[in-house]
């Protein structure tokens, strides 16, 4: 099955709602253990995450590396706003700052010291522009892990998929996750992104029916 773009941002506010209040937390828990578990000597420094949607994840790696702070990027109007509330509900505002901008656009002082992405991929219209970016923004020899979804071979395996994860979710969160399915990569794709970027170093593994991972340290 070819890819279908969806929106790049998620910028109608009750999409982003139906966002926030769906369950991720086996990914989101699981994305910041496979991080710890990948690069356990990396305990202080700036993180940088790209697309960060509601805040969750922010928050969670906040938590986890109390002597890290965390820039957390993402152009859309509402999810900044709920990301902020839950910064501040979680008593991290001075570790964490909200960058509300396009991942292409922003400008940081210095290059970051890690890079995480959960889910942002499949939005980018061209997916070479967010390793370039990726690559600019930060150190060398530091941590990266991009995590997204898969995309399956037809229409009927993505929407199996959206029945068997998010069948109590509501309408509007169904139909953007099936909508990201057909949007995401294969792991070729992003196999050859990555050789084109000269990226090879970083590891792509598929670790379960819908999602991959990239890591490594970025050289
Ligand atoms: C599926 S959500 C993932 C949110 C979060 N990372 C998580 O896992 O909970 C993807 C987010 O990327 C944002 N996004 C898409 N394209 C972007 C871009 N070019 N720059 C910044 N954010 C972008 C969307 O607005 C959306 O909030």
């Amino acid at each position: 099955m070819k890819r279908t773009l969806e929106p790049e941002l998620m910028d109608d506010l009750d999409q982003a709602l139906a966002y926030e209040g769906a369950d991720f937390e086996t990914e989101n828990r699981g994305f910041v253990d496979r991080f710890r578990e990948h690069f356990p000597e990396f305990t202080e420094g700036h993180i940088l995450d790209l697309g960060c949607g509601p805040g969750d994840i922010p928050v969670r790696f906040a938590r986890a590396l109390p002597a890290c702070r965390i820039t957390a990027v993402d152009a859309s109007g509402p999810m900044m706003k709920l990301a902020g509330e839950a910064v501040k509900q979680a008593g991290l505002a001075d570790r964490i700052i909200l960058c509300c901008e396009r991942f292409q656009d922003i400008s940081l002082a210095e290059p970051v010291d890690a890079v995480v992405s959960n889910s942002l991929l499949h939005h980018v219209p061209n997916p070479l522009q967010f390793w370039y970016r990726l690559r600019q923004l930060v150190k060398r020899a530091s941590p990266v892990l991009v995590m997204d979804l898969l995309r399956p071979d037809s229409q009927e395996a993505a929407q199996a998929i959206v029945q068997h994860y998010a069948a109590q979710e509501p309408e509007i969160l169904r139909r953007d996750f099936f909508c990201s399915l057909l949007a995401s990569f294969t792991e070729d794709e992003v196999a050859a992104q990555l050789a084109e970027m000269n990226l090879s170093r970083l590891v792509i593994d598929v670790v379960d029916d819908r999602h991959w991972v990239v890591s490594g340290i970025i050289h």
